[in-house]
């Protein structure tokens, strides 16, 4: 590639991934809605308000990919995530299209899903659950990514990240961890295969506790290798493990089901 957008790229994620993809284009742009400094000199840096559709457009041009972690990253007021993650979403598609964008990766939430319950093992083909209007707004982006893959032809990595984090801390994420370097992993793997198409990956590690079946995307070539196993007994150690009939025990979506609507 010749130019990546990073967006997000201040926040827990981003800060974490944003100077180990350098290798995947000749120039990297980050961008935040948020000021902050890269560590590397050669990076671009644009703080840009997502919902700002004139900014948007500026911020996408000269780009062929896009690893999208900008937005609202929990429950909020609607206002807050619509301007962030649909109004935000819409802008960076719309983008997009206009500059000729060829691939991105969404980044996606378990919390579509977070309703199912965690005896269930799901793939590609679970019907939605949002477990929020967070939830509902990232069910919106991987609508619009199916759209504009449709219609457009714009390639998407939906990327259900379950919990993204150096290390697991608590029993749900024995089954939703996400290490740093499986993530980095996925998103080499979206930009190398020669035809990504618009399918949905769970974002999750090795874990042996998984709920999440990403057998559809076996063509992706990836293959995670953290395994959250390594640290349940450091988690039995420090976490206290949720009754039965906690919701972190019961939902996929753990505690953000017992979220209410932020007024
Ligand atoms: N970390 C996880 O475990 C996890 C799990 C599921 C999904 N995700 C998704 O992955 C992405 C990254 O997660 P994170 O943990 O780094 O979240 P985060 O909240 O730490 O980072 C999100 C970043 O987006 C920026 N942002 C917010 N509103 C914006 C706007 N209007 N315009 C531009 N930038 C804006 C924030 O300033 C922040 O730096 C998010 O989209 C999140 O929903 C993360």
């Amino acid at each position: 590639m010749e130019r990546l957008l990073i967006t997000g790229a201040a926040g827990g994620v981003g800060a974490m991934i944003r100077n180990r993809l350098d290798h995947l284009a000749q120039h990297i742009r980050l961008s935040d809605i948020e000021a902050f400094e890269s560590e590397s000199v050669a990076a671009e840096v644009v703080q840009c308000d997502l919902g700002d559709a004139g900014d948007v457009m500026g911020l996408v041009e000269g780009c062929d990919g896009i690893v999208h972690l900008g937005g609202v990253s929990l429950e909020d007021r609607f206002d807050k995530i619509r301007r962030a993650n649909i109004d935000g979403v819409y802008n960076l598609y719309e983008a997009a299209r206009r500059h000729g964008v060829k691939r991105i990766l969404f980044a996606s939430s378990n919390h579509v899903v977070g309703y199912h319950p965690q005896t269930e093992r799901l793939d590609a083909t679970a019907p939605l659950r949002p477990d929020g209007l967070y939830g509902v707004s990232k069910c919106f982006g991987e609508a619009m990514a199916n759209l504009y893959h449709d219609k457009f032809g714009i390639e998407t990595a939906l990327v259900r990240i379950g919990s993204c984090f150096a290390e697991p801390s608590d029993h749900r994420m024995l089954s939703t961890w996400l290490s740093i370097d499986d993530l980095v992993a996925l998103v080499e793997c979206v930009f190398r295969v020669p035809r990504l198409g618009c399918p949905v990956i769970y974002g999750a590690s090795n874990n042996s506790a998984t709920w999440w079946d990403n057998a559809g995307v076996g063509y992706l070539g990836w293959t995670p290798r953290s395994r959250s196993d390594d640290y349940r007994q450091k988690v039995a150690l420090s976490a206290q493990r949720p009754l039965p009939d906690d919701p972190a025990a019961v939902y996929q979506g753990g505690k953000f089901t017992t979220d209410p609507i932020h007024e």
